[in-house]
């Protein structure tokens, strides 16, 4: 059986492509390189660059590889982007969603695993956030998750054989235990990078976005989960997907930490002193976010390795100094030990 992974040369999917490999499965990664990494493929997957929106393309891909089941990753995926400039979210998102699906029912692929957020909840009335809280997104990225959360539902109604698992992650964070992959985005917007960029003198400093928050210190809250737990749960849930799979689990590790606390712990690790300064609240973003993990770890019997923000942020700082300039660092993979490349 050949899975396809969509998004597979980015963060979260290329630390999942490798998981995937370990595991002995078989792989085919589709990624338009937007935001992904063609170094971070490894060389037993096949490569193809496709955009989710050329729907032949994707169709033919999925017959010639006899694609079997689809991991979906692929999405933008900035909230405060989202905010700015909503339509390339709602088309890369949702409709590249409808696209995939559709080149999915053309090949006669009917099971996926589909990459959702903790951002359709919106600002949750209850912590932990469990499955069954109401969804309000408050930002374009959440709205263009839970339309695809929506649309799943829909063709499992009405599309005989057709079974999902949607997982809805908390803040993805940390790097491959052994210094291998990471995190590389471009622009870089997310707290833990910009706090390790800092460490290492790349910026001068982390802006603090927004200290009047409703919590102890006055920053947001955020339940970091690290990268390859995340993908651990993939991996429980594509062994558990079935035509009558149709469910949402959260992914996170049931508690959360302040801005404040993750610019105090990054200097713990790094040694390094993190100059800070504030400026107003972000918007789209809520105060606090924490995940309840127990549908998880009842119905797929998944917990995490990395249960303190000190091991997660370790690993992170490992891959951070070994590569400042992420995939383009010296010791990135080079063109030989690349995967093959298909037109
Ligand atoms: N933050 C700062 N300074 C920074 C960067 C972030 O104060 O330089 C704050 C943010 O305001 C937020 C927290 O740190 O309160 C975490 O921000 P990130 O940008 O690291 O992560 P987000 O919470 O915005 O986004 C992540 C994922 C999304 C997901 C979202 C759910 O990237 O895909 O969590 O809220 F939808």
């Amino acid at each position: 059986m050949t899975i396809l992974v969509t998004g597979g040369a980015g963060y979260i999917g290329s630390h999942c492509v490798q998981q995937l490999i370990n595991a002995g499965e078989k792989v085919c990664v589709i990624d338009n390189l937007s935001r992904g990494h063609r170094e971070s493929v490894p060389p037993e997957a096949s490569f193809f660059q496709i955009d989710l929106l050329e729907t032949d393309r994707l169709t033919e891909t999925m017959k010639s590889q006899r694609i079997e089941k689809v991991i979906h990753f692929a999405a933008l995926a900035y909230v405060g982007e989202s905010v700015e400039d909503p339509l390339p979210y709602y088309n890369n998102n949702a409709a590249g969603t409808i696209s995939l699906l559709r080149a999915m029912r053309n090949s006669r692929v009917s099971q996926i695993v589909f990459s959702s957020s903790c951002a359709t909840y919106g600002i949750p009335e209850n912590i932990p956030v469990t499955e069954e809280s109401s969804q309000r997104p408050i930002n374009p990225y959440g709205w263009s998750k839970l339309f695809i959360e929506q649309i799943l539902m829909d063709c499992a109604h009405s599309y005989p054989n057709f079974g999902f698992i949607g997982l809805r992650y908390f803040n993805v964070a940390g790097c491959a235990h052994d210094g291998s992959l990471g995190e590389d985005h471009s622009p870089e917007t997310h707290l833990i990078p910009n706090c390790l960029n800092t460490a290492l003198g790349q910026q001068s400093e982390v802006t603090i976005l927004g200290n009047d928050y409703p919590t102890e210190d006055g920053t947001c809250i955020r339940d970091y989960i690290h990268v390859e737990d995340i993908c651990a749960a993939h991996l429980l849930a594509l062994n558990a997907l079935t035509p009558d799979s149709r469910c949402f689990y959260n992914i996170g590790l049931g508690h959360g930490y302040s801005v404040l606390e993750v610019v105090k712990t990054t200097e713990k690790i790094t040694g390094c002193e993190i100059p800070i300064t504030y400026q107003t609240r972000r918007p789209g973003d809520p105060p606090v976010l924490a995940a309840s993990n127990d549908k998880i770890s009842r119905e797929l019997g998944w917990s995490p390795q990395y249960t303190t923000l000190e091991s997660i942020i370790q690993t992170a700082w490992t891959w951070f100094q070994n590569h400042p300039d992420g995939y383009q660092s010296p010791i990135s993979l080079t063109s030989e030990n690349k995967s093959k490349d298909h037109p």
